[in-house]
């Protein structure tokens, strides 16, 4: 059984703990974004990559965040406007479903989002519609492993199960990384793009 994250709890997603313990502007920049790139932060919660992805791309590129409860969309369009970016759009996405009229992206986010819904798989073919053919998806998720903070390890998903949603899709890995008890990093990208 999958849950979606609860947004009464959207203040853990931003908090001053996790910002130190994920460090996101980092970990966007060691994955490869860059200043021009077009992101599509899937899953986007509360904003938490989107803030730093709008800021690495800069104001030639551009971020759209996407998610499936309202909440979280107003909660990162507040954000967003708060900090003054101008180059973020936040929009409503259905469980599989983008909005239409979607631009090709250079990166796509998946954030914590994997373990969330039914069918990964599922949601990594639609993420791959939306990217372009040398473009590359950015999945992070928790190690599979009980911790204080985050769901329990029955619910995670291990990089070894979330190979066998990609590997299916043509994708291939080329870079991984472990971000200690909060996260893993994987970015994938088309194998006939390499
Ligand atoms: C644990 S939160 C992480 C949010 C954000 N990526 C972060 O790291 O702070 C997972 C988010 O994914 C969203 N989500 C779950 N399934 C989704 C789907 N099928 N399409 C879009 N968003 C989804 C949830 O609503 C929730 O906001």
């Amino acid at each position: 059984m999958v849950h979606k994250f609860d947004p009464a709890r959207m203040g853990s997603l931003t908090s001053e703990r996790r910002q130190q313990a994920v460090k996101p502007l980092d970990l966007l920049q060691r994955a490869g974004l860059q200043a021009g790139d077009r992101v599509l932060d899937l899953g986007c919660g509360a904003g938490f990559f989107t803030v730093p992805a709008a800021r690495l791309v800069g104001p030639q590129g551009n971020v759209t965040a996407v998610d499936v409860q309202a909440a979280m969309v107003a909660a990162t369009q507040d954000r967003t406007h708060q900090e003054g970016l101008s180059n973020v759009v936040v929009l409503a996405a259905g469980e599989y479903a983008l909005p239409p009229g979607l631009p090709a992206f250079d990166w796509i986010i998946l954030a914590y989002v994997l373990h969330e819904v039914a069918e990964p798989g599922r949601l990594l073919e639609l993420a791959l519609k939306a990217l372009k053919p040398d473009g590359r998806l950015l999945l992070i998720e928790w190690p599979k492993e009980d911790g204080p903070h985050g769901p329990p390890a029955h619910e995670r998903l291990a990089p070894e199960e979330l190979a066998a949603f990609y590997q299916p899709l043509n994708l291939q890995e080329v870079n991984f990384w472990e971000g200690g008890p909060e996260y893993y990093a994987l970015v994938l990208t088309r194998r006939d793009s390499l």
